[in-house]
């Protein structure tokens, strides 16, 4: 018999190089003795809720910026993040005729996958930038620097936002749903694996209500899955056009071995692959005995570059992989669990072109996105319209 795998032996893909920092040691011993984040009683809650989208009586509405601002989570845009959340919540409830479980990419989406390690910047080469968990946007070596002090202040900002999130649900009248409820893509294990906590017998994930593996590390024998695997929040994974059958079974059954309706979110980012690759995994997953809550992620599968090289998406492309996704979900008998967006909580975002956004507007000044384009609430209102 093989030992279980320990996730912090395997390999992993996607970390910062800041090991030799001189902060490094003691930030890590900073976060291993902080207060979680969240509480075992808030995810079973949430386990719940997302038992009931499995069952097809509510849907979820995850919706928030590609890259959380450091720089944004004060008091005043944490109040118009929940408030934008909340009313785009009443939309798809009124839309769907269910209660919406809300869930904001808030509170921790901090830390970004990449492509490419450098990027060139006016002829120098220099670090691409992964987030403000890990470096700074601003295109200079000392500011693209992987600095693990960072972790501290992810910590920090995602603690005033969760506490402002927390007293929010506690006030709301939910007769449209519940929430809202906080996720992120667990992605630098630095953080992620020191904010592990114990609680009955088993581990939790202290980050987040709701982590999510990425498209990049969904590798069945690396440290993400098998970090998610070892905990009880309900966990999401990305799941992209290159997924097969074969390994989209070995991933649900590291992810959701007891079949628990609630506890396992797969969201599907596959773009114009959609009607090809989905209906089978859609199938596979039910036959194998997992109730999973299947998303739609419209974003990911349909970024584009204009001419000028600005990376945008367009509303007619996430209408028409949303409207797809839902189709192939009810043709395989079962109900699709909702939508997964990149949206902006400000109508003066100017990033993804359509339903009032013209390509010219996105070298204004509303091109503010940190990493991808974002919707903005009246692009996003109208794709959930089309959602019914
Ligand atoms: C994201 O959600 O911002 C993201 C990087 O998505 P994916 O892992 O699906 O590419
Ligand atoms: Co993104």
């Amino acid at each position: 018999m093989t030992a279980a795998l320990t996730w912090d032996r395997l390999p992993a893909a996607q970390q910062p190089e800041w090991r030799d920092h001189p902060a490094y040691a003691r930030t890590r011993a900073f976060l291993a003795e902080a207060t979680p984040l969240v509480t075992p009683a808030e995810l079973a809650e949430l386990r719940s809720d997302l038992a009931r989208v499995a069952a097809g009586e509510a849907q979820v509405l995850q919706i928030g910026d590609c890259a959380e601002n450091f720089y944004e989570c004060t008091p005043a845009t944490t109040r118009t993040k929940i408030g934008v959340l909340e009313d785009l919540g009443d939309h798809l409830a009124a839309v769907t005729g269910r209660p919406v479980v809300r869930i904001g990419r808030i509170g921790g989406q901090f830390g970004k996958p990449r492509s490419e390690p450098t990027e060139v910047y006016r002829g120098v080469e220099l670090p691409t930038f992964r987030g403000h968990l890990v470096n700074s946007e601003i295109p200079t070596r000392a500011a693209r620097r992987h600095d693990p002090r960072r972790l501290l202040w992810a910590y920090d900002a995602s603690a005033q936002v969760l506490d402002m999130v927390r007293e929010h649900r506690s006030q709301r009248d939910d007769t449209l749903g519940s929430g809202p409820w906080s996720s992120h893509e667990a992605l630098v294990l630095d953080y992620e694996g020191s904010l592990l906590r114990s609680h009955d017998g088993g581990a939790y994930l202290g980050s987040t209500h709701l982590p999510w593996i990425g498209e990049r590390t969904r590798q069945t024998d690396a440290a993400h899955v098998h970090l998610l695997a070892s905990v009880t929040n309900p966990v999401g994974c990305k799941v992209g056009p290159t997924a097969t059958v074969a390994g989209l079974l070995e991933l649900c059954a590291l992810l959701d071995p007891d079949r628990s309706p609630g506890r396992l979110v797969l969201i599907s980012r596959m773009g114009s692959s959609l009607r090809e690759v989905l209906p089978a995994l859609v199938r596979a997953v039910r036959r194998a005995g997992h109730r999973a809550v299947w998303l739609c992620d419209p974003m990911h599968g349909n970024t584009v570059k204009t001419g000028g090289g600005v990376k945008t998406r367009l509303v007619p492309d996430i209408v028409a992989e949303l409207t797809a996704f839902r189709d192939v979900v009810l043709d395989q008998g079962q109900t699709p669990g909702g939508v997964h967006l990149e949206s902006a909580a400000t109508t003066a975002v100017t990033e993804c072109v359509g339903h009032g956004v013209g390509e010219e507007d996105l070298g204004s000044d509303g091109y503010t996105t940190l990493c991808d384009p974002r919707l903005d609430p009246e692009q996003t209102r109208h794709v959930l319209s089309s959602y019914a």
